[in-house]
């Protein structure tokens, strides 16, 4: 259909037989331009006398026959003052609203040569068979053939339709009438390269329809060339894929929106960390400030005494002792309290978790002295150790020890214990306090949900628990009896050494 030596003609017709369109190569093989046979009667024009009544009657029961599929013609034509042979596939075209308006018929020209009688089916077969693709082509694309300098020789209706142009406004111009400025000049360069060298080329091209409408087609330029390798012709494939892009478009910022939110939500969880951070430690503060004034008070005294020459040599060492004692005790709680109100990047390290809960239990013992509540820790022989970040496991078990104490009737007990199962480690913290209702069980590590009075809870404390521990690969788990108290675990990957 597109060799070398193309003796290809593509015409259409009203459903009268009356010219509607004629390709160039249709005017250089009849001797005819365009404007001297649109609206002529095809059949009086070109048909053979002899025939003319029977083609004609032909088309017209084809036009009638509201059949589809391309259907072949042998015809003998009046081409140049001389009879020519012309082997004719037909199909319908259809306007708008699915009526007929006439039909599409491409021919090929066969010489006198080929057109002997053994040749003729055969010829006739292939032809066939390449009318048959070039329909279904047709149907399922956009299709346009160029010359070797990319002016157009042919475009479907589909083309007509995507870009808004007329069939006429296409053919005789370069793509050039479709470009949307989009694509840089090296892309349609490097096109050209390929193509211009015989190679396959594929690409998403975006073009510009004749409203300004921009649109997307995956294209596929297969070149034709000679016998000598030079592409001579150019069948360009197109799929619309505008929909697509947009989808892919969409996508894409979507994900661009998506990082930015995380990136907020760490920032603003950061933040909380922080706030409830620094609420507990205002909390905190207060008793501490009074555990440190018991032996700064004792600290004091002894070194009044010492000064005042009043300790006999005996009993100086032993002042001495309580004094280092009294500072020692005071220097354990301050570090505690600074390593707690600290903010630290996360880090990877094995965490002595007894350790972790003693230096707690030291932070709250002024709280739980004034409720009278007792700590107590199980320690097994050898320390379990979780991997994670010391600074973050001290923040999530204080909160759980806080909320211990404040469930906890006076007399009662908090106690702390360990249960290692596989690669985990439960530190589970066990109070004897009022219980958590079944109702609000599913609800209290929710940001903001608290049962205390205004000022008293901040109701973050579980939930920033929940979130450290989920970092570090763990989990919470809350389990509880109305009345007989509460079993808060924190499950957490065991150091590996
Ligand atoms: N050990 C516990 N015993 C009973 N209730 C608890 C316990 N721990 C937490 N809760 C409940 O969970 C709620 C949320 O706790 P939390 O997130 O730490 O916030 P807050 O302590 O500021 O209220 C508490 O208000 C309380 O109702
Ligand atoms: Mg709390």
């Amino acid at each position: 259909m597109y060799s070398e030596t193309s003796q290809d003609l593509l015409v259409e017709l009203d459903p009268k037989g009356r010219v509607l369109y004629l390709d160039v190569e249709g005017e250089r093989l009849l001797c005819c331009t365009d404007t001297d046979v649109l609206g002529q009667d095809w059949f009086e024009r070109f048909a053979r006398p002899a025939d003319r009544d029977a083609s004609r009657a032909h088309y017209l029961a084809f036009v009638a026959s509201d059949v589809d599929t391309p259907q072949a013609v042998d015809d003998i034509l009046m081409a140049c003052g001389v009879e020519r042979r012309v082997l004719w596939h037909q199909v319908l075209l259809r306007d708008a609203d699915g009526g007929v308006c006439g039909a599409r018929l491409s021919g090929a020209f066969v010489d006198a040569a080929d057109a002997s009688d053994d040749n003729l089916p055969m010829l006739r077969d292939a032809l066939k068979r390449l009318h048959e693709l070039r329909f279904a082509l047709d149907q399922a694309s956009i299709l346009a053939i160029t010359d070797r300098r990319g002016v157009i020789i042919h475009v479907n209706d589909t083309f007509c339709a995507i870009s808004g142009h007329d069939r006429d406004d296409l053919v005789g111009q370069t793509h050039a009438v479709v470009n949307s400025g989009h694509h840089p000049p090296e892309f349609f360069k490097q096109m050209w390269a390929t193509i211009g060298s015989g190679r396959v080329w594929k690409g998403d091209v975006c073009n510009r329809a004749r409203d300004g409408r921009l649109y997307w087609v995956a294209t596929t330029i297969v070149p034709f060339v000679d016998r000598r390798g030079r592409a001579y012709q150019y069948l360009a494939i197109r799929t619309e894929i505008t929909e697509h892009k947009e989808t892919e478009r969409r996508l894409a910022a979507a994900v661009d929106e998506l990082a930015a939110a995380n990136d907020r939500i760490v920032r603003e969880h950061a933040r909380m960390l922080q706030a409830e951070k620094l609420s507990s430690v205002g909390m905190l503060a207060a008793g501490v400030a009074h555990e440190i004034n018991n032996p700064l008070a004792g600290v004091k005294a002894c070194v009044t005494a010492l000064r005042a020459g009043k300790v006999g040599p005996d009993r100086r060492e032993m002042y001495f002792d309580t004094v280092v004692d009294g500072l020692e005790r005071m220097q354990n709680i301050v570090t505690a309290l600074l390593n707690f109100a600290r903010p630290v990047t996360p880090s990877q390290t094995a965490v002595n978790l007894p350790d972790v809960v003693a230096s707690c239990m030291l932070l709250a013992s002024p709280h739980a002295h004034k409720r009278r509540v007792q700590f107590e820790q199980d320690v097994p022989e050898t320390p379990p150790r979780a991997m994670g970040d010391r600074s973050q496991l001290m923040q999530a078990v204080m909160n759980v020890i806080i909320n211990a104490i404040h469930a906890s009737p006076p007399e009662a007990e908090v106690r702390v214990t360990y249960v290692e199962a596989g690669d985990q480690i439960a530190l589970q913290v066990r109070d004897q306090g009022e219980g958590i209702p079944a109702e609000i069980i599913d609800r209290v590590c929710d940001p903001f949900f608290s049962t205390k009075p205004e000022g008293k809870g901040t109701g973050l404390g579980l939930s920033v628990t929940l979130g450290i521990i989920q970092a570090h690969g763990g989990d919470l788990k809350l389990e509880s009896e109305p009345g007989q108290g509460t079993v808060v675990s924190l499950c957490l990957p065991r150091w590996q050494d």
